[in-house]
């Protein structure tokens, strides 16, 4: 089978490769390990920025072949913007089974950029499903969907089915983006798994355009001995996942007979509920008071005014029935963190 991972230069997207290069393989409906073929990495961000050990293809182009090869699984990196129709039907041909949707403008950025949010993150997703279709090969399709899908005034805990009142850009675009792929999926178009995550933390590297950034970066640069700021209130609500356990996800998404998520393809992900003050006590207990006193609390209103939207308390049974798994505590995220610092 042939696996494509759009976003692939990005933070989960370069995990994700990784990991499906570990494994070799992905289980069909019927329970049966497939063999990954081909791994293709697509990315508006020049190939160079996926780091996949030592087996990536790092010259090849739209049209070139792969041009490395692992022992089981050739490598394709692609850079090529997501919205380009005839780029992804050459891509997605009839081998192409398996979909990771991650290519993304994230929150901040699409907040303040309303065309390029609407164009990459509504437009890209059509005309990914446009060439999925077009294969015919009825490919199962992993969306990353979020959060921010949620907002407005919420019921006391927020499940799989509660009314989508997104109260950003962003998560407008998400959940249009949902409603796109429900459809496709529907229609019989493609096998579509939507997997909204939590906030990711601890994200290494440098703060991005997302709202949740602070959320990484408050434990981050603090643990390199730099200052950080919490733009939003320390009792605030956030809602956590690791980087290991949202890759576990996206494979377990993808594994998922199509039977066991049903009609409604979107499955919110079981995460930690914390709030930035508790994740300051967890940062005191691993590292030190001297390393939890780098953070600032600096309330910052936009960036309060779009977390503040997101809900705060979750009832996830419906995707822990279906095997998905949280994180066991902060304490354990942040020790993972510093493991591969
Ligand atoms: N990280 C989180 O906390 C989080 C939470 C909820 C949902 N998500 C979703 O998960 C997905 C992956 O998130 P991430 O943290 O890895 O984000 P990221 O920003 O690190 O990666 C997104 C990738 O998409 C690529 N991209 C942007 N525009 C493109 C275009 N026009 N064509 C092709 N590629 C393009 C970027 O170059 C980037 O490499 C995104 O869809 C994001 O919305 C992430």
């Amino acid at each position: 089978m042939n696996v494509l991972i759009t976003g692939a230069a990005g933070f989960l997207g370069q995990r994700l490769a990784r990991a499906l290069l570990k494994r070799g393989h992905l289980q069909s409906s019927a329970g049966i390990a497939e063999p990954i073929d081909e791994l293709c990495l697509f990315d508006v961000n020049p190939p160079a920025a996926v780091e996949v050990d030592a087996v990536l293809d790092a010259g090849a182009n739209a049209s070139g072949p792969p041009q490395r090869q692992s022992t089981q699984i050739r490598v394709r990196t692609i850079t090529g913007d997501i919205r380009d129709d005839a780029l992804l039907r050459s891509v997605i041909d009839a081998r192409t089974t398996a979909v990771f949707h991650l290519s993304a403008i994230v929150s901040g950025t699409a907040e303040a950029d309303f065309d390029l949010g609407w164009s990459i993150n509504l437009d890209g997703s059509r005309a990914l499903l446009e060439a999925c279709r077009h294969s015919g090969v009825h490919a199962r399709v992993v969306f990353t969907s979020s959060v921010a899908v949620y907002g407005g005034k919420l019921p006391a805990l927020v499940t799989d089915h509660t009314p989508l009142n997104p109260q950003s850009s962003y998560g407008a675009q998400k959940a249009m983006g949902e409603l796109l792929l429900t459809d496709y999926n529907r229609k019989g178009f493609v096998d579509g798994r939507i997997l909204r995550l939590p906030t990711i933390s601890v994200r290494p590297g440098r703060p991005n355009g997302a709202a949740s950034s602070f959320a990484s970066g408050i434990i981050r640069e603090p643990l390199a001995g730099e200052p950080a700021q919490c733009p939003v209130d320390a009792q605030t609500p956030l809602w956590l996942l690791s980087p290991a356990r949202a890759i576990e996800a996206l494979v377990h998404g993808y594994e998922l007979p199509t039977e066991a998520i049903g009609i409604a393809r979107a499955i919110n992900l079981p995460g930690l509920s914390l709030t930035p003050a508790e994740m300051a006590q967890a940062l005191t207990r691993v590292a030190g008071t001297e390393v939890a006193a780098r953070i600032e609390w600096r309330p910052d209103e936009r960036v309060e005014r779009i977390v503040a939207s997101w809900p705060a308390a979750w009832d996830t049974s419906r995707a822990l029935t279906l095997g998905f798994k949280p994180d066991a505590d902060f304490d354990s995220v942040i020790q993972a963190y510093q493991s591969e610092m």
